[in-house]
């Protein structure tokens, strides 16, 4: 199965503010949209009570203090190795989608980043891990909008 990680941070580094996403910048959301159309997103129970459900798309939620379920399009998982167990015999891809504790804890275990990095010094605290040596940035483009932002890939 492959890991990807989807992110968008700020140049400053900052994912979120509390429960929410410090800017908005127009179009930068399509891409997430595009990207995670039907497939399994792993995500953290904050983010996933922030950012409530896209429809076509799987949900992988992980938490401590909220029961294991399996069901078809939303399952809660006690641990990150639990849920990517289950989804290893489900899916070829995963998609991690936030937020910060789930990316500090996966971002060294997966395959590809992508990532939107937004010109813009955010007011925030929730930060993005620094990505692990090993991977290469292999595409950037840059984005004119609102607020301009470049998106880029990573690969180990
Ligand atoms: N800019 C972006 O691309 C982006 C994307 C997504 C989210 N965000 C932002 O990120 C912020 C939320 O991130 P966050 O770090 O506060 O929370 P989070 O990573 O979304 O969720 C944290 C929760 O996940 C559970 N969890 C994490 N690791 C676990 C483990 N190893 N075992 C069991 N449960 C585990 C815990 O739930 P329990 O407390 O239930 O145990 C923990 O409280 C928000 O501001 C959101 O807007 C930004």
């Amino acid at each position: 199965m492959i890991i990807s990680l989807m992110a968008a941070r700020s140049d400053n580094n900052v994912i979120g503010n509390n429960a929410e996403i410090p800017w908005k910048a127009e179009g930068e959301q399509l891409l997430f949209k595009a990207m995670t159309y039907n497939h399994w997103l792993l995500v953290g129970r904050k983010t996933f009570e922030a950012m409530g459900m896209l429809p076509d798309r799987k949900y992988a939620v992980v938490s401590s203090s909220l029961k294991e379920q399996i069901s078809e399009d939303v399952c809660f998982f006690k641990s990150v190795d639990a849920a990517l167990g289950y989804l290893s015999d489900k899916t070829g891809l995963v998609i991690v989608s936030g937020g910060g504790q789930i990316y500090a804890e996966t971002i060294s275990r997966v395959d590809v980043i992508h990532l939107s990095v937004i010109h813009c010094e955010a007011k925030g605290n929730v930060f993005f891990p620094a990505i692990p040596e090993k991977f290469k940035m292999v595409f950037s483009q840059d984005f004119r909008s609102n607020i301009d932002y470049t998106y880029q890939i990573w690969t180990r």
